[in-house]
C-alpha cells in the first residue's frame, strides 16, 4: 500500500496490529500440528493453550461457564449455531423459531433461504425508521407466539453493532427476551472489538460470534464463546479436535494472532476515537452541504461515517476518493464493483440516494495528527464533488 494513502475500510477489515505484525517478522512459524505428540506439536498445543486463557481473559469468562472454540469466521458461526438448534429441535421433537432483522449481515439473513425441517420458521425482528429495534412489541409478539406453542425454542440473533452505519444496539436492552423460557440469544459481535468502550462486556448473550480480521488478526479464522450447559450439535465433525464442537486440525497461528491482537486494543482509547470519529464527521457534513449527507444514529461505533452523495452512484465516487489515495467503502456494492440500491438507505426512506452510499471506517486509534491528514486528503474530493454534482 502506497505509505501516502489513507486506509480507511477498517469495518471490512483491519490491517494486522502491531503485536501481530511485529510476532510475524519475528519468523516464529507454528507449524506442527497441535494434535501431534512430538516436542513441535506440544508447542503448537502450548501456543493454542496460552492463547485460549488469553481469550478468556480479555472477554472475563472462565473456562468452567463458557465454551470456546474456534471456525473460519463468523459466516460460519451462524450457520453452526443455527443447524446446532435445529438439530436439538428434530432430535427432541421441538419446533423451532430462528429471529433475524433484516439488517443483519446475510451470513444471518441468508439461513432463512436454506432447507431446513418443516418445524424450523423464521421471525424478522420489527424495527423503528430509524433501524432501532421495536423491543417491546417483538418481546410480546414472541410471548405470544410462546404462550400458544410452550415447547417453541426460540434462536434470536442480536446485531450489536451495523456494519454499514455503525448503529449500535445495545445488549442491556435485549436481555429483557431472557425472561422468555427456551430463548437463546446470539450476538453478533463482529463489529464490536474496539469500537465501543464495552466491547469486552459479554454479561448478556448465551452465544457470542467474531471474526478475527475485524480487529487487527489473522483472516480466515474466528471464534465463538457458548455457555458451557447450552446443547450443542456440531456442523463440522471428523477428527474430533476442539472437544469435538468443530473438526479439523487446528490453526495455531491464526489463534494466537487472536490473542496478540486482542491484548493490543486493550489499549485503545475508545472514547478518544469516538471523539475524534465526530469531529470529522462535523467536518464532513460541512464539506457535504448542497451534495449529500450524512446519517446520524443515536449511538454509534467509534469509528463509522456513513455518507451519501446526492447525484453520483458510489461506484463512481469511490474511484474518485480511491484516486486521492483514499480507501473507502460502499456499503451496497455488489460482486461485480456496481452500485446498487442500499438496503439501508432505502429502508430509512432515502431511495433517491440509495445507489450513492459510501461508509468511511476508521481505525481503532486516533489522534490530531491522523485527523488533519484525513481532512487534507478529503478536501480535493469533496472540492471536485461540489463542482461535479449539482447543489440541492
Ligand atoms: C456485523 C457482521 N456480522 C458478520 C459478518 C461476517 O463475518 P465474516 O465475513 O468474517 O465471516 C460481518 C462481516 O462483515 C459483519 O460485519
Amino acid at each position: 500500500m502506497d505509505t501516502d494513502s489513507l486506509y480507511l475500510d477498517y469495518n471490512a477489515t483491519s490491517p494486522l496490529s502491531l503485536s501481530v505484525t511485529n510476532w510475524l517478522k519475528s519468523g516464529e512459524v507454528v507449524f506442527a500440528n497441535p494434535a501431534s505428540q512430538h516436542s513441535a506439536g506440544k508447542h503448537s498445543r502450548k501456543i493454542i493453550n496460552e492463547s485460549r486463557t488469553q481469550i478468556f481473559k480479555s472477554f472475563g469468562k472462565s473456562e468452567k461457564s463458557t465454551k470456546l472454540f474456534f471456525h473460519s469466521g463468523a459466516t460460519e458461526a451462524f450457520i453452526t449455531y443455527a443447524n446446532s438448534f435445529s438439530e436439538y429441535c428434530r432430535q427432541h421433537n421441538r419446533r423451532l423459531l430462528i429471529c433475524y432483522a433484516k439488517t443483519d449481515h446475510p451470513a444471518v439473513t441468508s439461513l432463512k433461504e436454506r432447507y431446513w425441517h418443516e418445524d424450523v420458521s423464521f421471525f424478522e425482528l420489527m424495527q423503528n425508521s430509524d433501524l432501532t429495534y421495536q423491543h417491546e412489541k417483538n418481546f410480546s409478539e414472541l410471548t405470544e407466539k410462546k404462550k400458544n406453542d410452550p415447547s417453541l425454542m426460540i434462536l434470536y440473533h442480536h446485531l450489536w453493532i451495523h456494519n454499514e452505519t455503525g448503529l449500535v444496539s445495545p445488549l442491556e436492552d435485549v436481555k429483557r427476551f431472557k425472561a422468555l423460557p427456551d430463548l437463546y440469544l446470539h450476538i453478533d459481535a463482529v463489529q464490536a472489538p474496539g469500537k465501543i468502550p464495552e466491547w469486552r462486556d459479554l454479561s448478556v448473550g448465551d452465544i457470542w460470534s467474531f471474526s478475527a480480521h475485524k480487529f487487527g488478526a489473522l483472516k480466515g479464522i474466528g471464534f465463538s464463546f457458548m455457555s458451557a450447559d447450552l446443547f450443542f450439535y456440531p456442523l463440522i465433525a471428523g477428527g474430533g479436535q476442539q472437544q469435538g464442537l468443530r473438526s479439523g486440525t487446528e490453526n495455531p497461528q491464526g489463534i494466537k494472532s487472536i490473542a496478540l491482537a486482542l491484548l493490543d486494543l486493550e489499549k485503545v482509547d475508545v472514547l478518544k476515537t469516538q471523539d475524534y470519529r465526530n469531529k470529522l464527521a462535523q467536518y464532513m457534513e460541512e464539506e457535504l452541504k448542497g451534495i449529500g449527507g450524512l446519517l446520524k444514529p443515536q449511538q454509534h461505533a467509534s469509528n463509522t461515517i456513513y455518507f451519501y452523495l446526492n447525484d453520483l452512484t458510489s461506484d463512481i465516487s469511490l474511484a474518485l476518493f480511491d484516486l486521492q489515495g483514499i480507501m473507502i467503502s460502499a456499503g451496497s456494492a455488489c460482486s461485480s464493483g456496481a452500485a446498487r440500491p442500499s438496503l439501508i438507505l432505502t429502508l430509512l426512506g432515502k431511495e433517491s440516494v440509495a445507489r450513492n452510499g459510501l461508509r468511511l471506517s476508521l481505525g481503532f486509534s486516533m489522534d490530531e495528527e491522523k485527523l488533519n491528514k484525513i481532512k487534507v486528503k478529503l478536501h480535493p474530493v469533496f472540492n471536485r464533488l461540489q463542482g461535479l454534482i449539482s447543489k440541492k
